[in-house]
């Protein structure tokens, strides 16, 4: 009897150790949950999300692209042009986009100079070309890495700012480039 109680001891710390290597063993880990140090489950399509928010906009740039052209299409802007309220527009402006795009569009903001890719020249033609539907797309929305503005500000204020990217905007740019000309003539003058 002394010689079968530590064989049986043995036995029961063997056995637990082979049970682990059974394959029914891993059941209860392999479910259809989220595991330690998975990334979030995407959510599945057409999903609401639980704040009832509109869904993030497009998932990668060929979708981007395509979403903006078709806003370019679809939208047009509601305020007439004698609506147009430059100052406030140019007040929104500075509270939501001058940081990145700078005070008169270049993309020099000073939080923008950290971006890479830099904030877009909003006075260039590829800018200046697109329709109010597709700029109102990309306030609204975010770009690549731009972010969205639609909670931030009224449907109205997003309208107002694609006009003054148009007007508003282009005076400031004026005036920074007769500036520059001004201060490149003094140093030719030299
Ligand atoms: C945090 C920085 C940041 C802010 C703030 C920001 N932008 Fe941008 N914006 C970017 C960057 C970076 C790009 C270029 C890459 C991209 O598309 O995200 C861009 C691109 C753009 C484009 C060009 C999109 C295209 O067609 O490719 C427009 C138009 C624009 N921004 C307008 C605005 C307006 C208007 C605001 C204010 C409501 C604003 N942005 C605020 C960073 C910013």
């Amino acid at each position: 009897m002394s010689r079968v109680a530590p064989a049986l001891l043995a036995a029961a710390l063997v056995v637990p150790g082979v049970a682990g290597a059974l394959p029914w063993n891993d059941d209860m880990k392999d479910q259809v949950s989220v595991k330690t140090q998975e990334t979030t489950v995407e959510l599945p399509a057409e999903s609401v999300p639980s704040d009832g928010g509109e869904l993030d906009g497009p998932a990668d740039l060929a979708e981007l692209v395509r979403a903006r052209l078709k806003a370019g299409e679809e939208l047009s802007n509601p305020l007439a042009a004698e609506d147009a309220d430059d100052v406030r527009a140019a007040e929104m402006y500075d509270i939501y986009c001058r940081v990145c795009h700078g005070v008169a569009g270049a993309g020099d903001g000073s939080v923008g100079l950290k971006y890479n890719p830099q904030p877009m020249d909003l006075t260039l033609p590829y800018v200046q070309q697109q329709t109010d539907g597709q700029l109102y797309y990309t306030i609204t929305h975010g770009g690549v890495i731009m972010p969205s503005y639609r909670f931030a500000m009224s449907q109205d204020d997003r309208w107002r700012i694609v006009q003054y990217l148009r007007t508003g905007l282009l005076e400031e740019a004026a005036k920074v480039a007769a500036a520059e000309a001004e201060s490149g003539g003094e140093t030719a003058a030299e």
